[in-house]
């Protein structure tokens, strides 16, 4: 059975105003390529080939010219509508079919991961099969959802965006989850903010004593884009990287093709679809760099 994954990029993106009045945070530029072919290289780069893309409505005839059925990088996409931003965990009631009797992966939509290890760490994760989120040593935890840790190093509690964090742990945006996901998403009440939150769901695995945290280490970068200053930030993260490389981040073509979901001719394809752009260039040249 082919591995599942969900990228969530609904949202209001209201902390992006004006840029976001009419567009998608999830379509915006991160320097190069559209914020969306990060999550969606990271599931790629993980070997999930099985993606729902839940976006809203007005965003759902842009992201289907964007990335079509998945067909063109040898993947499957489908997409539903998230109609009001209810949540994190309320992607998994949107995906309840989607899941059906699987495992699957969340992503956000606006989450960039980059490192040789992580790849290896979520690979792992996804085949040994338990419950895992990530968490990342930040400076300012009280941004995200923060672990606790007991004195033995044990995890004894998730909380949403705590005023005192009581550690520099921030959850990040990708989680790996059973299929009573789905039965743990649908017994949430709202928070106070309106949102089926995915800490509440981390709590229950936690309670239930089969949540696992991996510690994502620090030569892996975890950049998420909700503010101007986090987007700039990533945009010169990929742009100083891609250029010292000579690689690019985040290139759904590349991953296809590496992963040998598509030949050489389809990249050759790709690559002339858009060959007046940097992008086309450069994934004709992949094929002369081997
Ligand atoms: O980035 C990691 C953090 O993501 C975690 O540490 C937190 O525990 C988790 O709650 C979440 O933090 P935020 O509450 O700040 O997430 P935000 O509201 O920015 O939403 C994250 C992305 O998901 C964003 O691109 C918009 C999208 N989204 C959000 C909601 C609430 C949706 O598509 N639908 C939604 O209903």
């Amino acid at each position: 059975m082919s591995k599942k994954g969900i990228i969530l990029a609904g949202g209001s993106g209201t902390r992006l105003s004006p840029i976001t009045n009419a567009i998608s945070k999830q379509l915006l530029l991160v320097y190069d390529k559209p914020m969306i072919y990060y999550p969606l290289s990271t599931l790629m780069l993980a070997g999930i080939e099985n993606v729902l893309i839940i976006c809203t409505k007005a965003s759902l005839e842009l992201f289907e010219s964007l990335l079509g059925n998945g067909e063109k990088y040898g993947i499957q996409i489908q997409y539903k509508i998230q109609d009001k931003p209810l949540g994190l965990a309320h992607s998994f009631i949107i995906g309840e079919d989607f899941i059906g009797d699987s495992s699957v992966t969340l992503v956000l939509g606006d989450n960039l991961f980059h490192g040789n290890n992580f790849i290896k760490q979520i690979k792992k994760v996804i085949s040994v099969g338990l419950p895992t989120i990530f968490a990342y040593q930040v400076d300012d935890p009280e941004r995200y959802g923060v672990v606790e840790f007991s004195s033995r190093g044990n995890v004894i509690g998730i909380e949403e965006k705590p005023k005192s964090p009581k550690s520099q742990f921030a959850i990040t945006g990708i989680y790996y989850y059973d299929n009573s996901v789905i039965k743990k998403a649908k017994s949430l009440t709202p928070s106070k903010r309106g949102e089926l939150e995915i800490t509440d769901i981390n709590n229950l695995y936690l309670n239930d004593g089969s949540l696992k945290v991996e510690i994502m280490g620090r030569g892996i970068s975890w950049l998420d884009t909700g503010t101007f200053e986090s987007m700039h930030d990533a945009s010169s993260y990929v742009r100083t990287i891609q250029n010292r490389q000579g690689y690019k981040i985040g290139c759904l073509e590349e991953v296809a093709w590496r992963n040998g979901w598509i030949c050489d001719n389809k990249l050759v394809e790709l690559a002339n679809s858009q060959i007046k752009s940097e992008y086309g260039k450069y994934l004709l040249k992949l094929l002369h760099k081997q």
